[in-house]
């Protein structure tokens, strides 16, 4: 019964943190190699070059030490970032507020989407245009425009945005909405940001097309930006989007690999859209290797602490709400990070994530079992420890005011609670 991974994925205090960090994250020195190893899968990452700074050494002791001694109960305590030494430089007004400083580019946004989905058929239209409503967060595209300017300002350019550039922040938000509504077909989701979903209103079928329709239309404005490498890098994301739906349907996996299974999924899931936007952009002002590999460590570190977080808000946000947690993921028969934490206090989980907690009363005992671990702490800790490395990546770029925006967007990303 002696399992090795229960011992492998926690936190401990101890000596061995550094190790557990290196297991778990790959906060080590070969950081971004473990990035480019374990979570490109089969070649997401080509074109990248060589791991052009993945020799750098990751400053584990200070990260070790973080861990070994906050046991904060609270992302809201964030430690400062080591690259930025200065004192509260989160709350500094001279760091930007990534929204405000990004609107500029991301004006026209919508209106440049619906252009590309320009379609006369008047209900297919109507199921494309749903979500672009101009009501979205747009966080995507936010991180692609601030990543483009800080690229083009450290490539020795003004920062303004290349066309291509502008339309690649477009893309993803087009291959993210795509995502969505597929998701809540494969999920049987009738609501959305507080509005009933595509396949609610018009059913599954439809809903699928349209997702499709979104999908091609993305492709289009891919295609006419002219470049055969960001053609294949953002292909890759379509990619890693349907495998990474594909390894979350997957019920019964290895013990011993779940975790590691569950960071890949979060990674093909929601992080690479943002990795290889991010180097998409830099991609097209000519960066070097080096600089594309900061990009999209970026979007890679930054996509999946999103979505950690994501998935102890599935815990926490309606637990302080309304006294009642969503518990969608458990629902949906999804073992998130907060669970796989929580079944190395309670062993009696296993069985549960087995059965995708389809037994009566599985998803309100596994709800218990985590509130009472540390489970939601440990996801948050390794949320932390992500937005950390992308710091310490994004800090390599000359400064300016939209990189410093991309650290301030850690935290945001930390201490968001809904
Ligand atoms: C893509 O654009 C970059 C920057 O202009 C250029 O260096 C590269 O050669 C282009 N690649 C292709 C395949 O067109
Ligand atoms: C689970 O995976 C580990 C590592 O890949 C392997 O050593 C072990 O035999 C596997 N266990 C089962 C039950 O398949």
């Amino acid at each position: 019964m002696a399992i090795p991974w229960r011992h492998c994925w926690r936190w401990t205090i101890g000596a061995t943190s550094t190790s557990v960090l290196e297991t778990i994250c790959g906060f080590n020195g070969r950081s971004a190699t473990f990035a480019a190893s374990s979570f490109r899968g089969t070649g997401a990452g080509t074109g990248s070059g060589k791991e052009g700074l993945s020799s750098r050494p990751v400053d584990t002791t200070s990260i070790g030490n973080y861990i070994l001694t906050s046991r904060h109960k609270s992302r809201l305590l964030y430690p400062t970032p080591k690259p930025c030494c200065s004192k509260g430089i989160h709350s500094d007004a001279k760091l930007k507020d990534p929204f405000s400083l990004a609107q500029k580019d991301l004006n026209h946004l919508y209106d440049d989407i619906k252009k590309e989905l320009f379609v006369s058929k008047s209900e297919l239209k109507s199921l494309c245009d749903y979500y672009f409503d101009g009501k979205g967060k747009a966080f995507r595209p936010m991180i692609v425009v601030l990543m483009a300017r800080a690229c083009n300002i450290h490539s020795n350019r003004d920062g303004d945005l290349l066309p291509g550039q502008r339309s690649i922040a477009m893309i993803s938000e087009m291959i993210h909405t795509a995502s969505l509504v597929h998701d809540d077909v494969i999920d049987g989701s009738n609501k959305r940001r507080g509005m009933t979903t595509i396949n609610e209103v018009w059913g599954e079928r439809k809903a699928i097309l349209a997702g499709d329709f979104i999908l091609s239309a993305a492709s289009m404005a891919l295609a006419r930006i002219g470049n055969n490498t960001v053609v294949s890098v953002l292909s890759q994301v379509i990619e890693d989007l349907v495998r990474g739906e594909f390894m979350q349907l997957g019920s019964k996996e290895n013990e011993s690999e779940r975790f590691k299974h569950y960071l890949e999924k979060t990674f093909k899931k929601t992080a690479s859209l943002i990795a290889n936007s991010c180097k998409a952009v830099s991609i097209l002002v000519n960066s070097d290797p080096e600089v594309q590999e900061i990009a999209f460590q970026y979007g890679r570190n930054v996509g999946i602490a999103f979505q950690l977080v994501d998935d102890v808000l599935d815990f926490t946000a309606c637990a302080s709400q309304l006294g009642k947690p969503s518990a969608t993921d458990l629902k949906l028969g999804l073992a998130t990070g907060p669970v796989l934490f929580a079944c190395q206090q309670f062993p009696e989980l296993h069985a549960m994530i087995m059965r995708r907690f389809s037994t009566t009363g599985d998803v309100d005992r596994a709800w218990q079992y985590v509130l009472e671990s540390d489970g939601v702490d440990q996801t948050n800790y390794l949320a932390q420890s992500y937005c950390r490395e992308a710091i310490r990546q994004i800090s390599l770029l000359r400064p300016s005011p939209e990189r410093d925006a991309l650290i301030r967007l850690t935290e945001m990303v930390l201490t968001r609670d809904k």
